[in-house]
């Protein structure tokens, strides 16, 4: 199959290089000379553990390709719509704007293709509504192409793994049956390995398919803060959330994963997500529906709050000239993203009080340089220590999960952690001669 991915960003780089992977022929169009030139020598633009040998394998044997040049398009029989939905300024609602120059750039270059209709496939997060608006904008151009909504799920991190073997694939189909049927069978086709593992693939119609992504986001940020809520419960009474956690999600009901209390949730997605979908539940006259988001979101931000208040109580009641060591920045490990970091956020709100933040992070250094050039980066968590009064963990990064209590304490002027993640032993810390505190967690013995 000829296909086209429009955006190559996270979602369209890893997207494109494993549709090669799946033995098609793949052009990634993406507006960005530099992005496309990395991309094309094979070299991802961003951290992705399993991604480079994917691109390698895909540009050395040339099925995939990357390019600026959007006449590329006119190669291709099924395009996929890639490209990011970020908040628009000023409101919480998700700026389409890419979203509708794809459209135009589909319009303007795509060629009928000897082997079927064009298919047009969306995988960008949207509010409802738009696969209806793109295939009307579709039809009235009189371009003969299907329009099918196929959301991704994929977490960074692990996105090639999500990619070539999801948890379920959902297909988005227009009402008409002529044309749903012409969209399975492209979209069947274009997933063969996936379908042929078994994997399930549920066929729903445009709004389904466009509120699952979102609701599936949505789920995930109040599990988040659900149990986030519990912290400051477990704070305000002695208990222990890491315990509790753990207990609750003995029940095959609950489940353990996503259950991890701390400095809560950022990154590209949960964030904006739920909040494009506060701003289109509004829209269409049911906010009601999803007030309780709004929650969700509050006790997120009071997260990072907490933290940066609990610093300045370990600190002596302020901040001015206290030396914390800030170990991790982007919104989760084994990533470089900082988007809406609640890591890069609670470094910057320190150094804002007058803390003297020394921050170490193993691949968002160069994104937070660029940032924030007022914040001392460097390379090494051995760097960040040295002299500290206050360290925070506040990435859970595997180095400093391991990190030796007795080695840090060799180095730092003072032995408090703030574990902002609750991924350190707090017994081994304490016995160390720590001062540690978690999120709504023990710093002794839990039971
Ligand atoms: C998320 C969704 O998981 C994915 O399905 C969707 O396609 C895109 O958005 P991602 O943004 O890569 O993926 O990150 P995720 O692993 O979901 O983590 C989101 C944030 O929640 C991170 O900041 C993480 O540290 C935090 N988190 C996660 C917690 O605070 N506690 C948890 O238990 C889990």
């Amino acid at each position: 199959m000829k296909i086209s991915v429009i955006g190559c960003g996270y979602l369209g780089a890893v997207h494109a290089a494993c549709m090669a992977d799946f033995g098609h022929e793949v052009v990634g169009v993406d507006v960005d000379p530099e992005k496309v030139s990395k991309l094309a020598a094979g070299i991802p633009s961003f951290h992705e553990p399993g991604l480079e040998p994917l691109l390698r394998k895909g540009v050395d044997g040339g099925d995939l390709t990357f390019t600026t040049d959007k006449s590329a398009l006119s190669q291709a029989r099924v395009h996929f719509i890639a490209v990011g939905t970020p908040q628009r300024g000023g409101s919480y609602a998700a700026d389409l704007s890419y979203v509708w120059s794809a459209v135009d750039d589909i319009l303007t270059h795509a060629r009928p293709q000897p082997d079927g209709p064009l298919v047009i496939v969306g995988k960008s997060t949207v509010p409802v509504g738009t696969a209806q608006a793109i295939a009307e904008r579709i039809a009235e151009a009189g371009l003969d192409a299907v329009v099918v909504w196929n959301p991704e799920f994929l977490r960074e991190g692990l996105a090639v793994q999500d990619t070539l073997t999801p948890d379920r694939v959902v297909y988005g189909l227009p009402d008409d049956h002529a044309a749903g049927d012409t969209a399975r069978s492209a979209l069947d086709e274009v997933y063969a390995p996936i379908l042929e593992a078994g994997i399930p693939r549920l066929l729903v119609n445009y709004p389904t398919a466009e509120l699952v992504k979102v609701a599936a986001n949505s789920f995930l940020a109040t599990k988040i803060s659900f149990i986030n809520s519990m912290a400051e419960l477990c704070d305000a009474t002695g208990a222990d959330v890491s315990r509790l956690a753990e207990a609750i999600g003995h029940d095959d009901r609950i489940g353990p994963k996503f259950l991890q209390a701390g400095i809560g949730f950022g990154g590209g997605c949960l964030p904006k997500d739920i909040r494009a979908f506060m701003a289109r539940a509004g829209e269409l006259g049911v906010d009601q529906s999803l007030t309780f988001l709004r929650e969700v979101d509050s006790i997120n931000m009071r997260r990072r709050d907490h933290a940066v208040e609990l610093a300045s109580t370990m600190a002596g009641g302020r901040l001015v000239g206290v030396k914390v060591a800030v170990l991790g920045l982007t919104f989760k490990p084994d990533s470089d993203d900082v988007r809406d970091s609640p890591a890069l956020d609670i470094a910057g709100r320190l150094w804002g009080r007058g803390a003297n933040v020394v921050a170490t992070d193993p691949a968002g250094a160069e994104a937070v340089r660029a940032l924030r050039p007022d914040l001392q980066i460097v390379d090494t968590a051995d760097e960040a220590l040295d002299g500290a009064d206050l360290v925070m963990l506040l990435t859970a990064w595997k180095e400093y999960v391991a990190i030796d209590p007795a080695h840090a304490k060799s180095l730092v002027a003072t032995p408090r952690v703030i574990d902002g993640r609750n991924v350190l032993d707090p017994q081994r810390w304490t016995d160390s001669g720590w001062e540690y505190r978690g999120m709504g967690r023990r710093s002794g013995p839990s039971a």
